[in-house]
């Protein structure tokens, strides 16, 4: 694994230990399957097209992206070699021709404006709000001009019991939760030059209220 600016790096579930148990927890804790599924339809992006799952995790979302779009050129990014190991092998049993990559989000290993969509889900709160920065301006760079982001995160709680539910997810990941929670991812997307930015859905999970939103590279 590589090591180099991995200083605030937080693994799946908080723990490296606890990796093997992702999909079992997110599964039965997230509506995983709902949330995911309404982040892969507010997609549009041409049939040939070329999608990032950013932080792809063990990469249910990236092979549920395939199967929507199949002749699209299909990407997953994480920066963590273990998980990637369990992401190779979902993709080899789903038949999913995927390329994946191991590298931080802070420096991705794509050129500028490749992208025709980059879709991200439950990453944004493990960076410190300095790398959520730089993450959205390497957004900004290898999203073709017009080129979309979608991202799911944990969001502002839609209520107190939601508040209460968020609580474990400030234990596991820690500060970087924050900004996430305040509800303040919008604003950075809208620092890094993205414009139209929408909320599209949210979900009241077992952890938190997860918030969908989208936006556009500008022409
Ligand atoms: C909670 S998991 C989400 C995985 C997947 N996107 C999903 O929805 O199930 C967060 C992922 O972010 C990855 N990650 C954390 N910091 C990262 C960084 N700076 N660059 C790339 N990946 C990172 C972790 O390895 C982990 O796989």
């Amino acid at each position: 694994m590589k090591t180099e600016g991995k200083e605030n790096y937080i693994p799946a579930l908080g723990f490296d230990f606890l990796t093997p148990l992702y999909d079992t927890v997110v599964k039965w804790t997230t509506r995983e399957k709902v949330f995911k599924t309404k982040l892969v339809e507010q997609i549009d992006i041409p049939s040939s097209g070329r999608l990032l799952d950013l932080a792809c995790g063990t990469a249910t979302l990236t092979v549920a992206l395939k199967r929507r779009f199949p002749h699209a050129e299909t990407h997953g990014l994480d920066g963590d070699a273990r998980i990637l190991r369990i992401a190779r092998r979902k993709a080899a049993a789903s038949g999913a021709e995927i390329n994946f990559s191991e590298a931080l989000s802070t420096t991705m290993p794509y050129p500028a404006e490749y992208f025709d969509a980059i879709v991200t889900s439950l990453f944004f709160h493990h960076l410190t709000p300095a790398n959520k920065r730089r993450t959205l301006e390497e957004v900004f760079r290898v999203l073709k001009a017009g080129g979309t982001l979608h991202l799911a995160d944990w969001g502002k709680a839609a209520n107190v019991l939601m508040k209460a539910a968020s609580q474990p997810i400030i234990w596991l990941d820690g500060a970087t939760t924050k900004d996430s929670l305040q509800g303040r991812l919008p604003e950075l997307v809208a620092e890094a030059g993205l414009i139209e930015i929408d909320e599209t859905a949210s979900f009241g999970t077992f952890f938190g209220t997860i918030r969908l939103h989208k936006a556009r590279k500008p022409l």
